[in-house]
């Protein structure tokens, strides 16, 4: 679908004229205002508002289709594209309908989603990706994309820890920072999201949070505020579940208080899909851009009735205004009233970008014996084990799932790079059960889920070939993991417990008793349980989801022409008896009577294991590499008060190239208010040869030490 371009002037100006909108007349050489490139986009839309009739300025707030908006066409205002984000630019839906518009020129590049881009800990890299999507969203005439999404991942279970950026504050405003300025860089708009407290799918659409203010200074809202400020991100999404009791998409304290007073944001506010719920509320408690409500548009919260209200006085004209400016600045900083750039899309160099992000990413939890990487010149066969290594997962998720163009599987990586030195044997092992979304339900205290499986005997079949595959094989590559079914890794539903589904644990078990020389990779976008395994495999690459070139990324790392440098950006805990959520009761997970109570405030993810000094299976910041790093001379300089430059030399000490990710907490001993043990504040990766020695700078400022200290609404 194309944007609409501007009309030609010759018929504007009659259009213009015939407005009688109390603006000068124009010659027949005079261009508008608003039209005039070379102006500012506040003095265009300051020209342009005086010459919208009431229904134009309705039209711009809320949705005429159910990925776009407002468009004057009689004034040359194009249209308002939005599309899903933020792995890539989503296939094209019927103007309102969410079924597949059918095209064959809407494929897409699927980048790795937000969970592997954070644990590159490698903000140039999101910035990479975000101007990947951002030049494909120009092609595809989208003006908005909906992403990135950095909601902090609080529980383990929640089925979209996969789109976001892991549990600490700091770590998900750097990279989230890095891919808006990407993706604004290429004239496309970002809408970050989900604002706010969106952090477990299982009842998102009512679910009210009760969060303490210094927890949602200090942990929810630093990504948003980061991406907003210092990102400029000129659209943000309101989340469907409420906050202190009243919906996010119209909450007075979040959008009008924080969002637009305090962060002094100029963007719009867009509802998440069918997240508005009153006219009222929307209008006066922050909500611009009204989308995704089902039913014909002029029934809108935001259409007749808003028009209606403004004509009786009972809403004034002002805050309509405010609206409408705040979704023609992203038309204009867009650049589509004056015509795009055009974009590309599916390029080579936007698939280097996708393989550079999935390597990065890849995080090494366990290497015994420096079994991985594996040596061709050695291991002559080779059994790959799983069936995520032929499962694609670009397409699934529901709103971030991209119709890639193209999409490496693990066993085709790998036989792209090793099958010509070795014998490669694959067998399915086991299969993953479909589960059926909204078929969980209690029986007698147990939460069931109904499940597609294969028979017992199938099953049995399937892993009696893969064990007999493992032991006639000199190594074996097993590839375990989720995927982005219902109550896998996927939106609109959360995990049901930390597993791994389909009797993968037994199975990897019994593998590795058959050959011990076995590598277990996992293909999620979430912390599972390790269990009976992880003692007896000597190696353990976490590869998440890798979009385009995951196979290829998970090749170059298993056989060594990428050290692995990625970092875990959330916890992987030992049990859910271990994590703040999932303590007895469900008060604090998934909620009791529509009420979700954030008991632990501030001690959330690694802060929360420090200060119960647990252990957890795998630690946030974790990640082994094929080569090693020394620490040197660490120094502390001040310049001016409270502001101090943190400087080491890294040593790569090791036998190979590798990257290293400094990794910068500080702790606050003397503080009148309970601090967490640690806490990120800066962090740098830097890439070494064997024997070389870079100095690493981290600034902290007054805000790295800045508890929050006011109160709430
Ligand atoms: C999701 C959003 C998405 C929107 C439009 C919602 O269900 O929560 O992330 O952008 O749908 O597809």
């Amino acid at each position: 679908m194309t944007m609409r371009s501007p009309l030609p002037l010759c018929r504007l100006i009659p259009a213009l004229a015939a407005a009688s909108l109390g603006t000068a007349l124009l010659g027949a050489t005079d261009k508008p205002a608003y039209l005039d490139p070379t102006l500012s986009v506040e003095a265009r839309i300051d020209d342009l508002l005086p010459r919208l009739t009431l229904d134009e300025k309705i039209a711009l707030v809320h949705g005429n289709g159910l990925f776009r908006s407002g468009g004057v066409e009689r004034l040359g205002i194009p249209y308002l594209w939005m599309d899903d984000g933020p792995q890539g630019v989503r296939e094209d839906v019927g103007l309102d309908t969410w079924s597949a518009a059918g095209r064959t020129d809407d494929f897409a590049t699927a980048l790795p989603p937000g969970i592997t881009i954070a644990a590159t800990w490698d903000p140039a890299v999101a910035r990479d990706c975000g101007a990947v999507v951002g030049e494909e969203a120009r092609k595809r005439g989208k003006t908005v994309m909906l992403g990135p999404a950095m909601n902090i991942i609080r529980t383990p279970l929640c089925g979209r820890n996969y789109d976001y950026y892991g549990e600490d504050p700091w770590l998900s405003g750097r990279i989230a920072v890095g891919y808006v300025l990407g993706m604004q860089s290429e004239q496309t708009i970002a809408c970050v999201k989900h604002f706010a407290l969106n952090n477990q799918e299982k009842d998102r659409n009512r679910v009210d949070v009760e969060v303490d203010e210094r927890a949602l200074r200090e942990i929810y809202l630093p990504a948003f505020e980061a991406s907003v400020k210092e990102g400029g991100a000129l659209a943000i999404m309101g989340a469907y579940n409420k906050f202190r009791g009243e919906y996010c998409s119209q909450n007075d304290y979040l959008l009008n208080t924080i969002l637009k007073g305090e962060w002094g944001f100029k963007g719009a506010v867009i509802s998440d899909w069918g997240a508005t719920h009153n006219t009222r509320e929307a209008v006066m408690k922050g909500l611009d851009l009204e989308m995704g409500t089902w039913g014909p548009h002029d029934k809108n919260y935001l259409a007749t009735a808003f028009r209606d209200g403004v004509q009786a006085g009972t809403y004034p004209l002002s805050l309509l205004d405010d609206k409408a400016r705040r979704n023609l600045r992203m038309i204009f900083e867009s650049g589509a009233v004056d015509g795009r750039r055009p974009g590309s899309i599916n390029t080579p160099a936007h698939l280097d970008v996708v393989l550079r992000a999935a390597e990065e990413g890849m995080v090494l939890l366990k290497n015994d014996g420096a079994f991985l990487p594996l040596d061709l010149a050695k291991v002559h066969s080779i059994a790959v084990i799983g069936e995520n290594a032929v499962r694609t997962f670009a397409a699934g998720g529901n709103s971030a799932g991209v119709k890639a163009f193209r999409e490496v599987t693990a066993l085709d990586g790998i036989l792209a790079r090793a099958g010509k030195a070795a014998t490669i044997a694959y067998s399915q092992g086991y299969h993953q059960p479909e589960m059926r979304r909204g078929h969980a339900r209690d029986v007698a205290g147990v939460r069931m889920t109904e499940e597609i499986d294969a028979s017992p005997d199938e099953a049995k079949a399937l892993a009696d070939r893969a064990v007999a595959a493992a032991a006639q094989a000199d190594a074996v590559i097993f590839v375990a993991g989720l995927t982005h079914q219902a109550h896998g890794d996927d939106e609109g539903t959360d995990r049901l417990d930390l597993s791994l589904p389909g009797h993968q644990a037994e199975l990897i078990a019994r593998v590795v008793a058959a050959n011990p020389r076995t590598a277990v990779v996992l293909i999620d976008g979430s912390p599972v349980a390790m269990d009976p395994w992880l003692p007896s495999v000597p190696s353990v690459l976490q590869s998440w989801y890798g979009g385009s070139e995951a196979g290829n990324a998970l090749a170059a790392a298993l056989f060594g022409d990428v050290t692995p440098s990625g970092k875990l950006p959330c916890s992987f805990p030992r049990s859910l008896a271990d994590t703040p959520t999932g303590q007895e009761g469900a008060r604090a997970y998934p909620g009791v009577d529509g009420v979700v109570h954030y008991d632990e405030g501030l001690l959330v993810g690694y802060r929360w294991y420090d200060a119960k000094k647990i252990d957890p299976l795998f630690p946030f910041g974790f990640g082994l590499s094929y080569t090693m790093f020394t620490y040197s001379n660490l120094r502390v300089s001040s310049g001016k008060p409270g502001v101090a430059e943190v400087e080491c030399d890294v040593t790569n000490s090791g036998p190979r190239k590798g990257a290293e990710v400094v990794q910068l907490y500080v702790r606050d001993g003397h503080a009148a208010v309970p601090r967490p043990e640690k806490e990120l504040k800066g962090f740098a990766r830097v890439e070494l040869a064997p024997g070389e020695t870079r100095t690493v700078t981290i600034d902290l400022n007054p805000r790295s030490w800045a508890a929050h200290r006011g109160t709430s609404a």
